[in-house]
């Protein structure tokens, strides 16, 4: 069913907004005092003038009401941009500094209109719009002459609803902007459990669930990242909901620097959500005239679990929100240097590897950091986008010539953010960092922010990046970014205006990789910050894939991605096999766990040294050609949580077409007398037989052809998962003894 907006009036003749489309209702009216009440955000409801439920206005002891209207107390009423001081006690959506000083306002219905085209935000990245209608209303304060333009919008296909807000000042003087988040969602009391998903470097999206306290619970960031510590999303669920039963909203932010996502459980226990820029440290000015844009808040609904969550936000990132250009196509698998050399990288090493790229079968090479003027370790040379003459004494162009000759691809690395105090870069442009005056710059990994909020710093970084791209031998970008900000503030801006900083960076951010990458269409980018410090929708509205973690071990790994699954698809993840002993956490695990593991991911590689990949050549080629074999149903499968267990995980991904059905087990610890387990596949055709067609990687990918099973069975009776134990005989049931084990089940659908 197409997405509708329809607009009917209640019975005091105010009007009331219902979103819909089959399966989703977003409805919200005007109150008698001019206010937008939010009535309803879940299943389906047909639009009426009436509803059986609706905010009260009933006497309630020892509470304020809202300016002379009897027993209406909006600390308990539902709304969609609530404001400070007018008896909501709860944080508002909205807080400002009028003209006159204080920071009271009251928005009150103006208009709306309904589009066909959603509208685009200003240098901001938002989903596209396309088979989906837009609301937007206006809602005004006519004292401090204040103007809100909420835009909405409903989609035919995705259970999701994109919100925004346009903040316009239409008096005299100067607002000051302290808080403008984009979306506040006001649950109805009940017992509501959330989740969200962070952690630190090499530990990212870690899941963490709880039940909704009573208070305020915070995800933030104000170090200039969405970051690593939250990721800017989160779900609230019924009590009791699993990852297949159960209704569950999320909210996820289109935005990569600081942002704030509160659930505040108030004094009559409904539930506020509200997703924005982060407000502390925030202060935007607002002069006559001006306006302001908020980044876009996107709110899922869900009645089939958490998995049917992410199913809603895997579709909706794959159709909606990635770039197009590479949207469902396979990405190439690729040797990468980083974990192979290091900075120790030159000509005759980048040949040697693309030489065992191509006879691995493998299509992309990519050189990683140190190809650069100097670029030895990570003390110098940022900001110096040259090729190394030492190290390639033809250019970085004319070595990636060389290995395209070869049939290969060439990816190429970049930090172009930063600068390194070391580098002439930064003795030229002593003031194009961000700091602030009289203060030491704290360092991370030896490096300072570029100040992006400058059109100079921009133009810089576009012509030095551009002059290696027009050469045409470049496919692929890893964009990396390697430190957040500290002392924070910009020498273009003035003092009324340093706490823009973060976000006009943002903007400025977008501004240049917007220039970059549609300049570029036929690159392919992958967005990096030491891993997973600034994966989020805004980043991969402009890049196809990101690199999720620098935890490239499988074993780290499996939380990693069994967290970042909750939102992202495999479609924008990306990994490879690490060599053993892994660099990080120094874990021995097998070729063939390291596969399984990173076969969940759609773009592909390894980052092994020559003499790695001699030691393992046959099984590496092998298994290179399964990641190519599988690539286009990685990339426009579906992917499921079967099950997450300290000691197992399991993981199952359909292709597009249903017919190929891969199941991956993973057995982290050994131990004796386990338990027997199985898994419930998801999603099969209960009417089909499902061939077992092979059990990759365990028998030498020998063809157990006669193992067909129902999918009715596969879905209710279960798989048998493999037994380990130090005790077992040989056979299939068995998973070979030991920790780190996996096997990867391949069904075709007869
Ligand atoms: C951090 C990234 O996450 C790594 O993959 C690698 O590219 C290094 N930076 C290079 O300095």
């Amino acid at each position: 069913m197409t997405a509708k907006i329809i607009v009917t009036n209640d019975s005091s003749a105010m009007p009331v907004f219902a979103l819909s489309n089959s399966s989703v209702s977003y409805i919200f009216r005007v109150s008698i005092e001019g206010l937008l009440e939010h009535l309803h955000f879940g299943g389906r409801v047909e639009p009426s003038s009436c509803y059986p439920s609706e905010p009260k206005r009933l006497h309630r002891g020892c509470v304020v009401e809202f300016q002379n209207s009897p027993h209406y107390n909006l600390s308990d009423v539902p709304q969609e941009y609530p404001v400070f001081g007018t008896s909501d006690n709860r944080l508002p959506a909205f807080h400002a500094i009028n003209a006159d000083g204080n920071s009271t306002q009251v928005f009150r219905y103006k208009s709306y209109q309904i589009l066909d085209n959603k509208p685009d935000l200003e240098g901001l990245p938002s989903a596209r719009g396309g088979a989906s209608k837009s609301l937007v209303v206006t809602v005004i304060d006519d004292i401090s002459n204040l103007r809100v333009e909420l835009s909405y919008t409903v989609y035919d296909d995705h259970n999701v609803v994109a919100r925004s807000s346009r903040i316009i000042n239409d008096g005299a003087n100067r607002v000051t902007l302290l808080r403008a988040m984009s979306s506040c969602l006001d649950l109805p009391a009940a017992d509501y459990d959330l989740l969200h998903l962070g952690g630190t470097w090499a530990r990212e999206f870690n899941q963490d669930r709880l039940p909704v306290p009573k208070g305020r619970f915070v995800l933030e960031s104000a170090t200039g990242a969405s970051g690593n510590v939250h990721n800017p999303f989160i779900s609230v669920m019924d009590k009791g909901t699993t990852e297949r039963h159960g209704r569950v909203f999320s909210s996820a932010f289109v935005y990569s620097g600081n942002f704030s996502i509160n659930v505040e459980k108030g004094e009559f226990d409904s539930v506020r959500v509200t997703t924005g820029i982060n407000p502390f440290n925030f202060q935007w000015q607002l002069d006559s005239g001006e306006s302001f844009t908020t980044p876009e808040s996107l709110q899922v609904f869900s009645n089939a679990g958490l998995n049917g969550m992410s199913q809603t936000w895997h579709s909706f990132i794959k159709d909606k929100l990635s770039p197009e250009n590479y949207q469902g196509v396979p990405r190439p698998t690729y040797l990468n240097s980083w974990e192979a050399a290091y900075f120790d990288i030159d000509e005759d090493k980048v040949l040697e590897l693309a030489d065992r790229t191509k006879s691995l079968g493998l299509e992309m090479l990519v050189v990683d950091d140190g190809w650069f003027e100097g670029r030895n370790d990570d003390t110098t040379s940022l900001g110096d986008w040259y090729s190394d003459k030492r190290k390639f004494p033809n250019g970085i162009e004319a070595v990636a010539a060389r290995v395209k000759q070869k049939g290969l691809k060439f990816g190429l690395w970049y930090d172009l953010e930063m600068v390194s105090p070391e580098s002439n870069l930064l003795l030229d442009h002593p003031d194009w960092i961000i700091g602030v005056p009289h203060r030491v710059n704290s360092k991370g990994r030896n490096q300072l922010t570029l100040d992006l909020s400058r059109s100079d710093v921009q133009n810089y970084l576009f012509a030095r990046i551009d002059q290696i791209l027009s050469s045409g031998s470049i496919d692929y970008i890893k964009w990396d970014m390697n430190r957040t900000m500290t002392e924070i503030g910009s020498s273009r801006l003035s003092v009324d205006r340093q706490l823009e900083t973060p976000h006009r960076y943002m903007l400025g951010l977008y501004c240049l990789i917007k220039k970059i990458v549609t300049k570029y269409p036929q690159v392919l980018f992958e967005n990096c910050a030491a891993g997973g410090n600034r994966f989020d929708l805004g980043m991969l509205h402009y890049m196809s894939q990101g690199w999720v973690s620098d935890m490239s071990e499988p074993i780290g790994r499996l939380p990693i991605t069994n967290g970042a699954s909750h939102i992202f698809p495999p479609c924008v993840q990306a990994s490879y096999i690490c060599p053993v002993p892994n660099h990080l956490n120094g874990r021995q695990v097998s070729l063939k766990t390291r596969v399984d593991v990173g076969f969940f991911s759609a773009a592909r590689g390894l980052s092994l040294s020559a003499e790695d990949i001699d030691k393992d050549f046959e099984a590496l080629k092998r298994y290179v050609q399964f990641y190519k074999d599988t690539a286009d149903d990685v990339v426009n499968g579906q992917f499921y949580r079967v099950q997450y267990h300290d000691n197992h995980v399991v993981w199952q991904l359909n292709s597009a077409n249903s017919k190929t059905v891969y199941l991956g087990y993973f057995h982290i610890l050994s131990a004796v007398n386990l338990p027997f387990r199985k898994a419930h596949l998801v999603n099969l055709d209960p009417e089909s037989q499902y061939l077992l067609t092979s059990d990759f990687g365990v028998t030498n990918e020998q063809v157990d052809s006669h193992l067909s099973f129902g999918g009715d069975a596969l879905m209710n009776m279960g798989l048998d998962l493999p037994y380990v134990s130090a005790l077992q005989a040989e056979g299939k049931d068995y998973l070979e003894t030991g920790d780190f084990t996996s096997r990867l089940f391949v069904f075709k659908k007869r």
